[in-house]
């Protein structure tokens, strides 16, 4: 019985041009085949299992299909919301098992670096079929085999690439290829949806290419909309490329040009979340679109489904080949099993970058920025994975997560043995390659989180005291005022402490109150740092939610912001609170993002380069423990060349 060999298509990088030529030939074939009705049983014996995550017409059907035509056989969960998945059975756990009833598993899932996950845990070869917005590699395949049977090439062409360039997966994957055969990108994005820099810095990194991007108002004029205005004197055509727009002047620098194909893709409201709402301004593309000569020969290609982008009236145009286009899946995914069976034994996994887990056992984890990343969603087990970006900047170090492909800029980094941060440097560079390969490295959002997690900074300039213990005791007495003189619901008040100092003073503020007003609030802590973050009532260790609750959240100091803005992503997800505060012992003003304290005991402005450090007793503590509370600062010293940092 044939055997499928591990060989995962996660993404069009996991094909070779030579491998991609291969299978459309092979998809010439098998359309041939098909419409001679005499196809090889190459399959025979095989299954092949679809899990799709997210809902599909084509991809779905068309594998399955593909799968059937060539004598194996298939098995599904069309709908895995009706699978085990609703009980929370981990993406891992069901590559596993549905790996070892199927040869080969096709995988759906709104989640970006979904595939490349479940390629992890399956025994055999896993195919992405779409990924969230990240790619969709055989539908590729059926747009490039297209481009070739009507072009006749797939190098020197141009293609405009047309509509929500951010999070059409079928784009990304086809750009991607675009670039490897040599062939000129156009990317016109709707407002808003322009191409993420990770794809942009791929091209670049790895492909050196750099494709025009243009505005969709501005496709017009590069199209050559003197030809359009020419046809049609008195109605500017051009405006149909994106109605409700007035086009811009054509750019000096534009040379009309002579279009190959036209790739139109649907917003993809599902990926731009409930506030995103409705895209102002999408594009709408209809015959006017054609009537340049510049799209004499251009081809217009749309993954499918459309909803309204793509006007009904082009159909019938024979420059409309999205029908083809779709009916190619069942050739084109015949082609791609029997290349598998063909490359058993001959073609190995393409090798992928240099991966590496930022921390150490027991250490703290990086997340991926991406909050639709797998690993976002699979943290019980899942350990992000990254590789340093093939594009670094001066002064940050940039590292991609191995799934999503989204990049981190990192501005300080930990080295877990000797538990010392830095600020980054470019001089680091090296030393932080060596900790990546040796499992030392960790990174850290802030200067908080490091130091929260015990890490001390590489070196530090000499301390000085900024309030003693009389000045600590008077800016509590001064935030506990506030708090209590707005407390209108005692009842429905929790205040949340950041661990480890916000969590201290939470329970001083609380004494503070409780003196003044004669009420004992709720007092929970809030570990934002550990890997499934989560709020925690001081006084019997039971998780609280925060449900219609004012919620008060303490903090010791704030700077940059991020750590708060962690903790609220950390509240919010225990459900809806009715209000929340935050209360600050000391405001340093050097916000980052745009957050705003509600309550503050005291304003201390301090130098960017410095860190602000509060010792608190806990409320038991004696009256020589309480003399000892200060506030600190020290500057925090840049590693140099003389004091580079030991491995
Ligand atoms: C696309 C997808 O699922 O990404 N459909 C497909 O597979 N042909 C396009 C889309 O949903 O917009």
């Amino acid at each position: 019985m044939a055997r499928l060999p591990k060989l995962d298509i996660v993404s069009t990088d996991d094909l070779t041009v030579a491998q991609i030529e291969r299978i459309l030939d092979l998809a010439q074939e098998f359309a041939k085949a098909l419409e001679e009705r005499r196809i090889p049983e190459l399959a025979k014996g095989l299954i092949m299992a679809t899990l799709f995550y997210e809902p599909s017409t084509r991809t779905r059907l068309s594998f399955e299909t593909a799968m059937l035509r060539l004598g194996g056989a298939t098995i599904s969960s069309p709908d895995m919301r009706a699978s085990s998945a609703s009980k929370g059975e981990s993406l891992a756990d069901t590559a596993r098992v549905v790996g070892r009833y199927a040869d080969l598993l096709v995988l759906r899932h709104p989640c970006e670096g979904a595939a490349r996950l479940a390629a992890q845990y399956a025994p055999g070869p896993v195919i992405n079929a779409g990924d969230g917005g990240h790619e969709h590699p055989t539908q590729t395949l059926c747009d490039l085999y297209t481009l070739r049977r009507k072009k006749g090439r797939l190098s020197g062409l141009t293609v405009a690439v047309c509509g929500d360039l951010k999070a059409a997966r079928t784009a990304h994957s086809l750009i991607y290829a675009l670039a490897r055969f040599g062939s000129n990108i156009i990317a016109a994005s709707s407002l808003g949806m322009e191409l993420p820099g990770y794809v942009l810095d791929r091209l670049a990194a790895q492909w050196g290419y750099q494709p025009e991007t243009i505005a969709m108002a501005e496709l017009g004029a590069v199209a050559g909309q003197l030809d359009a205005l020419y046809l049609t004197p008195r109605a500017p055509h051009q405006m149909a490329l994106f109605t409700g727009r007035t086009p811009l002047p054509a750019p000096a620098s534009a040379a009309p040009r002579v279009f190959d194909a036209f790739y139109l893709t649907r917003s993809q409201r599902e990926r731009h979340g409930e506030e995103a709402g409705e895209p102002a301004q999408y594009l709408r593309f209809d015959l006017d679109a054609l009537r340049s000569s510049k799209a004499h020969d251009a081809l217009v290609m749309h993954p499918l489904p459309r909803t309204g982008e793509l006007a009904h009236e082009v159909d019938d145009d024979p420059r409309a080949v999205y029908f083809e286009q779709a009916g190619a899946g069942v050739p084109v995914r015949m082609a791609l099993i029997a290349w598998m069976l063909e490359a058993a034994g001959a073609a190995e996994a393409r090798p992928r970058g240099e991966e590496f887990v930022a921390s150490a056992q027991g250490a703290p984890m990086s997340r991926c920025p991406n909050p639709t990343c797998i690993t976002r969603h699979e943290p019980d087990y899942l350990q992000p994975r990254f590789r340093f970006a093939p594009r670094q900047v001066a002064g940050a170090l940039r590292m991609q997560c191995a799934f999503c492909d989204q990049t981190l800029n990192v501005e300080l980094v930990g080295h877990t043995t000797s538990r010392r941060y830095y600020r980054f440097d470019d001089r680091l560079y090296g030393y932080v390659r060596q900790w990546a390969e040796k499992q030392t490295l960790t990174v850290f959002e802030s200067v908080k989180e490091a130091e929260e997690r015990g890490y001390e900074p590489y070196r530090r300039g000499p301390q000085r005291e900024i309030l003693n213990a009389a000045e600590v005791a008077q800016a509590c007495q001064a935030l506990a005022e506030q708090i209590a003189r707005d407390l209108n619901d005692p009842a429905a008040a929790l205040l949340a402490g950041v661990v480890s100092r916000g969590a201290l003073l939470a329970l001083r503020l609380r004494d503070l109150i409780e003196s003044r007003r004669g009420v004992r609030l709720a007092c929970a802590a809030l570990d934002v740092y550990s890997r499934a973050a989560h709020l925690t009532s001081i006084d019997d260790g039971e998780d609280v939610g925060t449900e219609a609750k004012t919620i008060i959240l303490v903090d010791d100091v704030i700077n940059s912001g991020w750590t708060v803005q962690r903790a609220m992503t950390t509240l919010w997800r225990q459900g809806r609170p009715a209000a929340l505060k935050l209360a600050v012992l000391i405001d340093r003003g050097h916000r980052t993002l745009p957050i705003r304290p509600n309550y503050v005991g005291k304003h201390i402005p301090t130098g960017a380069g410095e860190r602000v450090t509060v010792r608190l007793a806990p409320p038991q503590a004696d009256a020589a423990e309480r003399a000892g509370e200060r506030v600190v600062v020290y500057s925090l010293l840049e590693s140099r060349r003389e004091a580079e940092p030991r491995a």
